[in-house]
């Protein structure tokens, strides 16, 4: 593999990965061991849909969405396949955050508990709001092939700005909402006493922020952006710099799969690099 630092980089994506996974066990011992477990009842087991369809679907899923264009082995795949999975992975993610307010709001309007009184729900409620706005301009601005190439290159600064604000609004809301629920929850012994499910949970708490440090780590390195379609499919003889020069022999630059997107645009549209 052609990239600069690979082994960095795997020893990031493996660390990403294995500390997301943790977490979804740890969010699931959570709820199955020391809370009431999983059920839409209007109880606490529906509440506890919240916390895990947060963390698997809102924290893990979107920290993969978010860099899916820097696995290498995808820079083989044409551009247009990489941004209906990286589109795909963040609609995935934004149903389960959905899904996780309409259950906390069944939840509290079943007990009678007011609504959205707290800090936490406030950021949480924005940052759902700002997602569903970054997703909708990311289809109309980089999907629909009618906007302009100029509009696209100008958006893109913004969109990863605001795709990484997002994602690090949405580790900080968990943080406040896991200490809630401790807060709230852990009556005799309280929080102060540090029972084992404040010290548990405290942990998962620890992680997601592990986590989402990782991806933004990967997600701001320079050397490790996915090359723009202009140098990945370059015929091997022009060179293509030290990031594509390898990853060119193992595409076709005449495009096998027929969709012509990427001949379409190589050249003339991309000479300014990363635009679309
Ligand atoms: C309530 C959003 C993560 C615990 C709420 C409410 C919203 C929200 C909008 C208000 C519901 C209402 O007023 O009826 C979010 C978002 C999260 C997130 C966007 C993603 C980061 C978590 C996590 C926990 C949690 C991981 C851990 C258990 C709570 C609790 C409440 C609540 C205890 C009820 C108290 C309150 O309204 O503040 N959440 N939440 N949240 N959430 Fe979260
Ligand atoms: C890149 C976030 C939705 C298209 C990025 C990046 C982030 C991000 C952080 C920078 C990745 C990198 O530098 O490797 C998000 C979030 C979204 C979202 C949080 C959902 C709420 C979309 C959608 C599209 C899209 C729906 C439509 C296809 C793109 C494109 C890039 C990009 C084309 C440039 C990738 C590259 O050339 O390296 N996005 N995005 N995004 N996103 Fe999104």
């Amino acid at each position: 593999m052609a990239m600069e630092n690979f082994k960095q980089f795997l020893f990031a994506l493996s660390a990403a990965v294995t500390v997301g996974f943790i977490s979804i066990i740890f969010v699931l011992r959570w709820v199955f061991y020391f809370k009431e477990g999983l059920a839409w009842d209007g109880g606490l087991a529906e509440f506890n849909w919240h916390p895990v369809l947060i963390v698997t679907g809102f924290i893990f899923l979107q920290g993969i969405a978010i860099i899916v264009y820097r696995l290498p082995w995808t820079w083989k795949c044409s551009k247009l396949m990489m941004k209906f999975i990286h589109a795909g992975l963040n609609i995935l993610a934004f149903i389960f955050a959905a899904i996780s307010l309409v259950a906390v709001f069944d939840f509290h309007n079943t007990k009678n508990i007011p609504n959205m009184y707290s800090l936490h729900s406030w950021v949480g409620l924005a940052a759902v709001i700002l997602y569903s706005l970054q997703l909708v301009l990311g289809v109309c601005i980089y999907l629909i092939p009618i906007t302009p190439t100029y509009l696209r290159a100008a958006f893109m600064p913004l969109h990863i700005y605001s795709g990484l604000f997002i994602f690090t609004s949405v580790i900080a809301t968990a943080l406040m909402g896991i200490t809630e629920k401790l807060i709230f929850g852990l009556k005799d012994p309280s929080y102060k006493d540090s029972p084992p499910e404040a010290t548990f949970v405290n942990v998962l708490g620890v992680l997601m922020v592990i986590f989402g440090g990782i991806i933004l780590w990967i997600a701001t390195r320079p050397s490790w952006k996915r090359p723009s379609e202009q140098v990945l499919r370059s015929p091997p003889t022009n060179g293509g710099g030290s990031v594509g020069t390898k990853v060119s022999q193992q595409t076709d630059p005449i495009d096998p799969k027929g969709n012509g997107d990427a001949r379409r645009r190589s050249g003339k549209l991309e000479d300014s690099g990363q635009v679309n």
